[in-house]
């Protein structure tokens, strides 16, 4: 019999412990993981339950799980992307060079982020931060994922990281536009260029996510076509 929760190297790397990973969209399944929890080698386990899973997320409450973020996830048609209009900002792919500037953007546009790490007191919100910043960087080394950046004053000011879900679906994964260049339309540049650059690879959909708190990317979201599809609560569950 498989596991029902799988160890994360990254998280438990991240943070100096045992971190395993599941999901739960009804009450047995969260039984049979908190069970699983309480006898394996393990100090956190993070959950995803479906918000209109409300019997497990209560069992998970009951559990002692903590909630720690509500991750919505939006979906929109590539055919509503328009090319930007010119502007002083240039959208261009990453390259190696820029990977020092890439990083210091993750950090800076990630650090006191809204996510599930950062909501959870016994985490290091450092080391949570650097987790951003690790899964930007390694997107550039990456021959599935996509990094684009913004270029402003001569500067970099923002990116974007994206990948191919299935054959008519790219996923969004990562936005951070750096903090002096916030509020001046330059993530939604970014995402009219993945979005021209996905349907002219034959995606007819995008999808992306974000937690419900982080409204700054949903109102770009929206005005650009896409709409909510489905979202997720995050637990975690500490043994002690
Ligand atoms: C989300 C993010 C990429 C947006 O970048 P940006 O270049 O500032 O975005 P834009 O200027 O294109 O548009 C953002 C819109 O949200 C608004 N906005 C920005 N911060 C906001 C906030 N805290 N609350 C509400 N609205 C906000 C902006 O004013 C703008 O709307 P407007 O055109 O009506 O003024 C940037 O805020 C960021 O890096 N945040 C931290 C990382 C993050 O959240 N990444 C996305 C999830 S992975």
């Amino acid at each position: 019999m498989t596991d029902p929760a799988a160890y994360s190297a990254l998280d438990s790397k991240r943070f100096g412990i045992r971190v395993f990973r599941a999901g739960a969209d009804n009450v047995e399944a969260v039984l049979e993981l908190v069970q699983f929890a309480r006898s394996a080698d393990l100090d956190l386990l993070i959950v995803r339950c479906p918000v209109e899973a409300v019997a497990a997320a209560q069992s998970l409450e009951r559990a002692g799980g903590i909630l720690t973020d509500t991750l919505v996830y939006y979906r929109g048609p590539t055919s509503s992307f328009a090319p930007s209009p010119a502007s002083s900002t240039c959208i261009r792919l990453c390259q190696e060079a820029d990977r020092a500037a890439l990083e210091g953007i993750a950090r800076a546009s990630f650090t006191g982020f809204f996510g599930h790490y950062h909501a959870d007191p016994r985490l290091d919100p450092v080391a949570a931060t650097e987790g951003y910043v690790q899964w930007a960087s390694s997107a550039l080394a990456d021959p599935a994922s996509l990094v684009l950046v913004s270029e402003t004053e001569g500067r970099l000011s923002g990116f974007l990281t994206a990948r191919r879900l299935e054959a008519k679906t790219w996923e969004i994964l990562l936005n951070g536009v750096a903090p002096e260049f916030q509020r001046r339309g330059i993530y939604a540049a970014l995402l009219r260029e993945i979005g021209c650059r996905a349907r002219a690879q034959g995606a007819s959909q995008v999808l992306v996510s974000t937690q419900l708190a982080n409204l700054a990317p949903q109102k770009v979201w929206t005005r650009a076509g896409l709409e909510l599809d489905h979202a997720l609560y995050t637990f975690h569950w500490w043994k002690a």
